[in-house]
């Protein structure tokens, strides 16, 4: 069969975050990050990992721009620790925090890769925890101030950025499940975490607006696909339910104006305090919106446990199986997503910012991993991506998640979603077959069914 070819101008890429990566957690002036808090508590974190040292990516910059140069990565997606470059979350700038960004982005237009960066990759600094954290008004205005702080030090090279990464997680998580970082068990709080997110992401927009800055932003959200366990009338409630939590809850007012009134109903008195005029502020049109996807759940019922009184169970497209996360592989759920999303935001540019797989990697005596699973993973649900573009969808770049194995948050090392591998004895970096063939993919813009 013929090769199915991406538009001109595709864009392609590897993501990460600083977190995940970078280690160095409190050298050169850092300040405590509320990961740092979490992961240094025993029992938060599966096998007591922490990411401490993580793949040491802070000493390792210019080794790994390298590698990417050698893969052939016309993009890279990396987050800024907060913490890093605002020790206290606001005042006074580590300076050598902020030089690492500023290297790390010359480095990479030295080799002609196209820096995308997101502000906030879930790295909050404790300062501002102990001070409230997003459920706090005031969180909006230190995050503006952040990202004033680092849109006038980047701004000058970086075209592409990323206000929030997956708010829902940040709120969710880390707000209302206890999993992540602060790790607390509140939903008013978790909804009054997701105004402030959403309502720091509309400011940060006039921000970039007004100050001139030349480029992109937009916000990245994690929209998975979520069907009704049954034809049952309390399935397909609960699917809806979960539907407008996770989607809605975020279209809504990012291209509405408005949160969405069934599931503001259902939360009673969960709903968030908002101001007069917040609403216009979120809305205020973006460049393009960032679609993070990895899965598709089937929704059911369930008179016990979250708010939602839902259940989510992983659902496979026949012969897929799942992932080391558990999490079902459903391509065509990447199709329908993109779909929704041009039905609900019009013809507005979409990047897949994050899409990718853990499989149990089985390194052979060098070291290498010959990942057939992620390259079926990843041919499949670029092939459900080119559908979509086929369907009109205004599909503009792709990126892998991630470059390289990493801290995956609650699950510590053990799942592994790299294209490289990473050895975390030694720190070796070692290309896996799917690093090999996403290079071919790109050189070629296209894909062989
Ligand atoms: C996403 C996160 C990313 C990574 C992947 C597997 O939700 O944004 O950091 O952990 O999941």
């Amino acid at each position: 069969m013929s090769t199915r070819h991406f538009p001109d101008g595709f864009l392609w890429g590897a993501a990460t975050s600083a977190y995940q990566i970078e280690g160095a957690w409190n050298e050169d002036g850092k300040g405590e990050g509320i990961w740092d808090r979490f992961t240094h508590r025993v029992y938060n974190i599966l096998e007591g990992d922490t990411g401490d040292v993580a793949c040491d990516h802070y000493h390792r910059m210019s080794q790994d721009v390298a590698l990417m140069k050698t893969l052939g990565l016309p993009s890279y997606s990396f987050s800024v620790s907060w913490p890093r470059v605002l020790p206290q979350g606001r005042g006074a700038v580590n300076e050598k925090g902020l030089d690492f960004y500023d290297q790390l982005v010359d480095n990479l237009l030295a080799a002609n890769i196209l820096p995308k960066v997101t502000l906030n990759h879930w790295d909050y600094p404790q300062a501002l925890q102990d001070a409230g954290g997003w459920p706090n008004r005031d969180s909006v205005d230190w995050f503006v101030e952040y990202a004033r702080m680092v849109f006038d030090r980047l701004a000058d090279r970086v075209t592409l950025w990323v206000t929030h990464n997956e708010p829902w997680v940040i709120a969710f998580l880390g707000y209302a499940l206890g999993i992540h970082a602060p790790g607390l068990c509140d939903y008013s709080q978790a909804y009054q975490a997701i105004h402030h997110l959403l309502l720091s992401h509309g400011k940060t927009v006039q921000l970039f607006r007004q100050g001139g800055y030349q480029g992109e932003i937009g916000i990245v959200l994690n929209l998975e696909g979520a069907l009704p366990a049954s034809q049952r009338e309390a399935d397909q409630a609960a699917r809806q339910r979960v539907y407008e939590e996770t989607a809605s809850l975020f279209l809504d007012p990012l291209f509405n104006g408005h949160y969405p009134g069934m599931l503001f109903d259902w939360i009673g008195g969960h709903q968030p305090r908002v101001q007069a005029g917040d609403l216009d502020l979120i809305k205020l049109p973006i460049d393009f919106l960032g679609v993070n996807y990895y899965r598709t759940e089937a929704i059911s019922h369930a008179t016990s446990g979250s708010l939602l009184k839902a259940e989510a169970a992983p659902l496979s497209a026949p012969g897929w199986g799942q992932t080391e996360m558990g999490w079902g592989v459903n391509p065509a759920g990447l199709t329908a997503t993109l779909l929704d999303v041009k039905e609900r935001c019009g013809n507005l540019k979409v990047y897949i910012t994050e899409n990718g797989c853990a499989f149990r990697d089985t390194p052979d005596e060098r070291g290498f991993v010959a990942d057939w699973g992620r390259v079926n993973f990843l041919r499949a649900h670029l092939l459900a991506a080119l559908d979509a573009i086929d369907a009109g969808v205004n599909l503009q770049g792709y990126y892998a998640w991630s470059l390289m194995d990493n801290f995956e948050w609650a699950k510590g090392y053990g799942p592994r979603f790299g294209l490289v591998r990473v050895d975390y004895d030694t720190g070796r970096r070692i290309p896996k077959q799917s690093a090999r063939w996403y290079s071919e993919v790109i050189s070629q813009n296209g894909i062989n069914p």
